[in-house]
């Protein structure tokens, strides 16, 4: 049905907690169908997660391409590191999977937050195509797309450098503000400081932040004291199913 206007897509994103799913218009980067969300299985393992998009696909009643975003490197097909899924991801082929669980139609499997980063460039923030952009996605971890000039430099990784005796997602993500039940103030400054030193390291002319949390970015926005400008994705939360939809469009395959 839906595919028969060329505009529409559908996209995918896995995460830690939820797998969301719709078709999205690719001329504005709406949701023109529900967004539907079912409970990302446990164990989080290949098959089971890729009958979870089965489904969503199905309660869409869409027949057309799909992407999709993992939380992942996703280099060559294959799936190369697994932080907040199952360990059996790392060596999968991604395509491979996707398009035996779909009845081999076309899929494009990719990284979470450059589905992000690559949705917020064609269809959010005007000011994501100019100069050196990081987004970063805060949820279950950190993720991060980096961007200069709209270009994604891709699988950047940076939610694990290692910040003090951890990593900087494991200690700013939106999971560790929930799981610590830190204030708005104290996962802010968090942040901050792991800002501060993607700053020190890259130099963007801006952050972006994505993830659910950029829905209540007023509420903690206030704690960040690093010299760029720092912004909501416009795209909010949904930039990664937005991505997926494009990736898959354009036949996006890192
Ligand atoms: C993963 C990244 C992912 C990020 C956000 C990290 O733990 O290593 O690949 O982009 O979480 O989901």
């Amino acid at each position: 049905m839906a595919e028969n206007n060329p505009h529409h897509g559908f996209g995918v994103d896995i995460g830690g907690s939820g797998i969301k799913g719709a078709i999205v218009d690719l001329s504005t980067g709406e949701l023109v169908s529900d967004r539907f969300k079912i409970k990302t299985p446990q164990p989080a393992t290949p098959d089971a997660v890729a009958e979870v998009v089965r489904t969503l696909v199905d309660m869409a009643a869409w027949d057309g391409p799909v992407g999709i975003t993992v939380p992942a490197v996703v280099r060559g097909h294959i799936a190369r590191s697994a932080a907040n899924i199952d360990s059996s991801w790392i060596g999968t082929d991604v395509l491979a999977l996707f398009s035996h669980h779909l009845d081999g139609r076309a899929v494009s499997v990719l990284n979470d937050a450059d589905a992000a980063g690559i949705a917020e460039v064609e269809l959010g923030d005007e000011e994501a195509k100019r100069g050196a952009v990081l987004l970063l996605t805060l949820g279950t971890g950190i993720g991060s797309a980096m961007l200069y000039n709209g270009t994604l430099f891709p699988n950047t990784e940076l939610g694990h450098l290692p910040f003090g005796d951890t990593e900087a997602e494991k200690w700013a993500s939106s999971a560790v503000r929930e799981r610590e039940d830190l204030s708005y103030k104290e996962w802010g400054r968090r942040v901050d400081q792991v800002l501060h030193r993607y700053s020190a390291l890259f130099s963007p002319d801006r952050f972006i932040i994505g993830g659910g949390v950029s829905r209540k970015f007023d509420k903690w926005s206030q704690h960040l004291t690093v010299e760029q400008p720092v912004a909501a994705a416009q795209l909010r939360n949904q930039a990664g199913i937005i991505g997926a939809a494009i990736a898959a469009r354009d036949g996006i395959q890192p």
